[in-house]
């Protein structure tokens, strides 16, 4: 009974619609909608999947992609999690925020080393009467430095274990930025090896240093198993393989960026997990890759992408070459001094050499001011040849 009445309804209502006559002005808007959810449909497709050819691009807009692209707001290539939305901003505010200024702006030397520096007494004449625009910080992981220059006395932070390769190189790096970020007149803080020696004196180095306001991190794109061949995808969804870089771990960074690394805990908890030696098959080392790519994501402009100190792979070893006495001349490093092009060869069959002029505030300027590595035994001609090579 119940049907039947609905049925009824029905019917009645379709016998009381306007009949045929009363259609055909009902198409024309009709055929409108359709239309325009066609024309819109197509552009939310073409917004969604850009065009990748350019004749798709000439379809879209005769003046190209770039027409399209401008014209759309960006859309993220896909939604970040809460963690990723914090460290974003946070990140980005403290970019974005003044650094702070100091009235006597220093340098922080910071030295990871096994135990006693074999080049304190070269460094010590490097400091001399430069007192209050430098600080110095040594991180000895193995053995308690005896130390020979007032400049390093007291001057040791707590220390932990390094492993080469593990994350407790990148977990003493980060050691040495807090301990140095204390004093809030350091703003420029360089990372240094116990082999590493000054190519400069004290103020070239210094205003080389302060007067850009880019870092110093090593960074290039390595597809080759040295490079991408370490990446686990375990790292994502916030560490994806098209950011993933290497570089050498020997740093500058400015007091800003020094401040992110060390408020960093989502990437470099990533990296602690899935980057490691012997992880998987892979040989993943951390200090080479979680600042390079912690960069390329949350400020890729900022820094130069090479390293201020030099080291030798020409001998293509698994460790770099390591200058003996013989080795050492004024020749030497006069050639050092000399390199104005900073050169990344990739690990592929292809070793495709990466190399582009060393730009300091846009001028071509030497890359190194630092070398490694230095056997202990040099310190002598070092110090004969310091007075020499060190004037610019
Ligand atoms: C660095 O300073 C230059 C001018 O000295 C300025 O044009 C540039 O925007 C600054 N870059 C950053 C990242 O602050
Ligand atoms: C460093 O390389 C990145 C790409 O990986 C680039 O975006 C950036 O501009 C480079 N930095 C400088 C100072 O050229
Ligand atoms: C210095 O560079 C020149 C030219 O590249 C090279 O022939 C010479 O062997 C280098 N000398 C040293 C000591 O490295
Ligand atoms: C440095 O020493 C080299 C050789 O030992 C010499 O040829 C050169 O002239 C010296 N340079 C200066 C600035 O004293």
């Amino acid at each position: 009974m119940k049907t039947e009445k609905v049925w009824r309804l029905g019917m009645g209502d379709v016998q009381t619609l306007p009949g045929s006559r009363h259609r055909p002005p009902m198409r024309k808007p009709m055929w409108i909608i359709v239309l325009v959810l066609f024309v819109c449909g197509f552009l939310i497709c073409a917004y969604i999947y850009p065009p990748r050819s350019s004749s798709a691009c000439y379809v879209f807009s005769s003046r190209g992609c770039k027409g399209l692209v401008d014209w759309l707001p960006p859309i993220p290539a896909r939604e970040y999690t809460d963690e990723e939305i914090a460290s974003r901003v946070v990140v980005r505010d403290i970019l974005n925020s003044p650094p702070i200024v100091s009235k006597n702006p220093k340098v922080a030397f910071m030295f990871l080393s096994p135990g006693s520096l074999p080049f304190e007494k070269l460094w010590d004449k490097f400091f001399q009467g430069h007192e209050g625009k430098f600080s110095v910080y040594v991180h000895a992981s193995k053995t308690k430095p005896v130390h020979v220059s007032r400049y390093f006395v007291k001057r040791d932070v707590r220390s932990d274990q390094v492993v080469w390769g593990k994350i407790s190189m990148v977990d003493a790096e980060r050691r040495l930025l807090a301990n140095a970020l204390q004093d809030s007149d350091n703003q420029q803080f360089v990372l240094l090896s116990d082999s590493c020696v000054p190519l400069y004196p004290f103020d070239y180095i210094y205003n080389y240093l302060m007067h850009t306001n880019i870092s110093f991190v090593d960074s290039f794109k390595d597809p080759g198993p040295h490079g991408n061949g370490r990446y686990s995808d375990r790292m994502l969804p916030e560490v994806e393989v098209k950011d993933f870089r290497k570089g050498a771990q020997w740093f500058s960074m400015k007091r800003q960026h020094a401040i992110i690394v060390i408020a960093d805990s989502l990437y470099y908890s990533k990296f602690r997990a899935y980057c490691q030696p012997g992880l998987e098959g892979r040989n993943c080392i951390a200090d080479e890759h979680y600042l390079p790519t912690f960069f390329q994501m949350v400020d890729p402009g900022g820094i130069a992408n090479w390293s201020l100190t030099h080291v030798d792979w020409s001998e293509r070893k698994w460790h770099p070459k390591s200058y003996k006495a013989q080795d050492v001349t004024y020749e030497l490093l006069k050639n050092i001094t000399s390199i104005d092009i900073s050169v990344h060869v990739t690990s592929d069959d292809k070793k495709e050499v990466q190399s582009w002029p060393c730009l300091w505030n846009g001028i071509q300027k030497p890359c190194y001011l630092f070398a490694r590595k230095f056997t202990p035994e040099t310190l002598h001609k070092l110090l004969h040849l310091f007075s020499n090579y060190s004037t610019p």
